[in-house]
């Protein structure tokens, strides 16, 4: 049974993963090589959570209750050694990673399942330094940005884990009230990226075709596809419409549409001029720097106000 945690790294989605398990009541050891790090991510955490209160998603006492459950640690070995569960949240280099659980491996209990929030590298080659018995313990679990509000969490089901652990890893993340995803095969993106990289690349395309304005087309997504999609998968979407329509659609519209194998030209122009989108103040939209934190915390109050409504719907 899974009851301490470690997160390793406290960046983006390091510090909001460990509130999402401290939420819960688990015991999280949060550990960064960098302790200003540390120290945001304690004052990052405290906004979220009071957000929640004002929101009414949590009690006000559960700020407090959900910051005492979570200790800060700039020595590894200390915030591993009596864990049973400690996933990474680090940067995205293969190096570090390998490193890293090499290092795990050998601070670790041999009880300990270990976890990697990776968006893109294997798991095979993230854990070839490691000892056999604990590549059976090791897995890709998969969070989405902001991680204590965005329930889905994809677990990789690759074949090295035996069922028992892996049931084990699943029953934690339920009882966080997220749901999760078994994902078969050790494919880049897993599944929800790839989905959301197929959408953004038509996105992308249509704004460089000139067919609408930015807000027309996330007008389109957001009150169009996207509407129903929070609630039915595009699955159901496809049974509730009719089989054969979207066949007939498919062969009509998906040779029309944009099939490239690499970022827009559009997308790579933007990056190149300094254009990044929220962080330097222009994207395809332009922020004041003063209104950044408000339109930052309007973004989290509508995924609050989407998660309590997804209640009645799961
Ligand atoms: N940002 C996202 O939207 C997102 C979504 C899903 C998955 N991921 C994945 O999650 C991981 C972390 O991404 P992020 O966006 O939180 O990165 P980030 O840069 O915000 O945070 C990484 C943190 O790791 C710390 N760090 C560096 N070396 C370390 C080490 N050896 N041990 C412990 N900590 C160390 C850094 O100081 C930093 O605080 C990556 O693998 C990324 O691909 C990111």
């Amino acid at each position: 049974m899974i009851r301490k945690i470690a997160v390793l790294g406290a960046g983006t989605m390091g510090h909001s993963i460990a509130e999402a398990f401290a939420m819960h009541g688990f015991e999280v050891n949060l550990f960064d090589t960098d302790s200003n790090r540390l120290q945001a991510a304690k004052e990052e955490i405290r906004a979220e959570l009071s957000l929640l209160a004002a929101e009414d998603f949590i009690p006000q006492p559960a700020i407090q209750a959900t910051l005492d459950k979570i200790a800060y640690f700039t020595d590894l070995k200390q915030t591993v050694i009596d864990r049973d569960y400690v996933l990474e949240a680090t940067p995205e280099i293969l190096e570090l990673k390998q490193n890293l659980f090499k290092q795990l491996d050998n601070l670790c209990p041999p009880h300990t399942i270990l976890a990697s929030n990776t968006s893109s590298l294997k798991l095979n080659d993230m854990m070839a330094l490691v000892s056999p018995s604990r590549k059976e313990r090791i897995l890709v679990t998969h969070w989405y940005n902001p991680a204590h509000l965005i329930p889905i969490i994809e677990l990789s089901y690759f074949g090295n884990m035996p069922e028992d652990l892996y049931t084990q890893v699943e029953a934690l993340h339920l009882a966080i009230k997220k749901q999760t995803v078994k994902v078969l095969k050790d494919v880049p993106g897993l599944v929800a990226n790839r989905i959301q990289q197929g959408v953004a690349r038509e996105v992308f395309s249509l704004i460089e075709m000139g067919i609408a304005a930015p807000a027309d087309i996330d007008k389109a997504l957001k009150f169009g596809p996207a509407f129903r999609y929070a609630t039915t998968g595009q699955l159901e979407v496809a049974d509730f419409g009719g089989l054969d329509i979207w066949c007939v659609v498919g062969d009509n519209l998906l040779k029309e549409m944009d099939s490239s194998e690499c970022a827009n030209k559009l997308l790579r122009e933007k990056v190149q001029q300094g254009k990044l989108g929220i962080k330097s103040g222009e994207g395809f939209y332009k922020y004041s720097p003063e209104k950044i934190s408000a339109i930052k915390n309007d973004f989290m109050r509508k995924l609050i106000h989407q998660l309590k409504a997804s209640e009645y719907y799961i």
